[in-house]
């Protein structure tokens, strides 16, 4: 099935979930979906920006269909969208046998795979996710959710897709800046796991901005072998699923203070790897050499949004509200070379404050 494309297989609970990756993946979608059984039939879901660029591919794929539509956006990320959901299914007459496919970034994905998990407890799900993020991260691991006014991913579930189709060519239309978000989550999967990887991404920077099938398509490869081979060996993130959270401890609290609107994720995840770098460094445990090699090809990648102005108080309660703190201290995961991480617990919160002063944040209460 599918000639020359990769597949890479999660393996989650009971079954297999089989991740397809190929150049051309989307226009083949419905040969590949009847081979794996997926649905009896098809209820895409996307939003209007994604399927103006690529509803047309996925017709012909998989035979003329009225798209159910979300409005573009991680502020849509709601149950209000799921619902929007829920209706048109029922008006379609979805049953057992129906399945969703998720076209679109991680917003599409995690909100069109929550309402497959849980309508008529639970329908076929498949991914074709059209950002590299989404291609290299959302779309692989099973979990689904939304968000809540009062905090994001509240509500979700780990529900694993029946397949995902991973179409490098549909992120030709992808702004720069999310494609380059994307990108540092694939520096973090050289940091955690590949040297490779990482080299790769420094030495062929311009080809994959140029999106050059020879050079993207292996990086993506990579990508989900790491985040599959971690996620089978812990579907639930009890272990080692935990090191993919590299980077995330900081990164998630810039984007909360700033109310996800200054820092796409991945920027935000860029600024929380130096700042795991600075502090494996600090404590003897990460040579200087590779924390400098990691500033470079985060430097090279292009400018991030500034931090400065943000408190380094405001940043560490924000780190506590994100549950990683236990008696004081924090769980943190730290890269010990570059292709190598490890889970720490004993990070004090004065070690991290220092790391965030280093990093350029401000002393003081408030943020701006
Ligand atoms: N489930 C997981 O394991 C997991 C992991 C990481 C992130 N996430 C979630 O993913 C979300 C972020 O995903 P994202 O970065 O893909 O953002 P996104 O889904 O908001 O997409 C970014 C923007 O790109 C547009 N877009 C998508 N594909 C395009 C294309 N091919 N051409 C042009 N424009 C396109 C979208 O319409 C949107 O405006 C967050 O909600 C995050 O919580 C989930
Ligand atoms: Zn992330």
């Amino acid at each position: 099935m599918l000639k020359e494309a990769v597949r890479v297989d999660v393996h989650a609970g009971s079954r297999d979930s089989p991740v397809w990756i190929a150049d051309g993946a989307a226009e083949r979608a419905g040969a590949l979906l009847d081979a794996q059984h997926v649905g009896s039939r098809r209820f895409v879901v996307s939003n209007p920006v994604v399927w103006r660029f690529h509803g047309d591919v996925i017709t012909r794929a998989l035979g003329r269909l009225e798209p159910i539509l979300i409005p573009d956006g991680e502020r849509h990320k709601t149950l209000q969208s799921v619902s929007r959901i829920y209706d048109a299914l029922i008006l379609g007459n979805a049953d057992r046998g129906s399945a969703i496919v998720a076209l679109g970034g991680g917003v599409v994905g995690d909100t069109a795979g929550f309402a497959a998990a849980t309508f008529l407890r639970g329908i076929a799900l498949a991914h074709i996710p059209t950002t590299l993020l989404a291609q290299v991260d959302s779309a692989i691991g099973g979990k689904v959710g939304v968000n809540h006014t009062l905090g994001k991913n509240l509500i979700g579930a780990f529900y694993q897709p029946a397949a995902v189709l991973i179409d490098p060519l549909l992120l030709g239309t992808l702004p720069r800046r999310e494609f380059r978000s994307g990108l540092y989550e694939v520096v973090k999967y050289g940091m955690i796991a590949s040297r490779d990887l990482f080299d790769r991404v420094a030495r062929d920077t311009k080809a994959i901005f140029a999106r050059e099938p020879g050079v993207l398509l292996p990086a993506i490869v990579e990508s989900c072998r790491i985040k599959a081979d971690v996620v089978s060996q812990d579907e639930r993130e009890s272990g080692p699923r935990r090191t993919l959270n590299y980077g995330h401890t900081v990164g998630h609290a810039l984007e909360a203070v700033t109310r996800y609107r200054r820092f796409r994720h991945g920027e935000a995840i860029a600024y929380g790897m130096l700042a795991a770098a600075d502090l494996a460094v600090a404590r003897g445990a990460l040579a200087e050499r590779e924390r400098q090699t990691l500033t470079g090809l985060i430097t090279q990648l292009g400018p991030l949004p500034p931090v400065v102005d943000l408190s380094i108080e405001e940043v560490m309660e924000a780190v506590r509200r994100d549950k990683k703190v236990v008696d004081g201290r924090l769980h943190f995961v730290i890269a010990i070379q570059i292709g190598a991480a490890m889970t720490i617990d004993d990070v004090t919160e004065d070690e991290l404050k220092a790391v965030l002063e280093r990093l350029g944040l401000k002393r003081g209460r408030r943020t701006r």
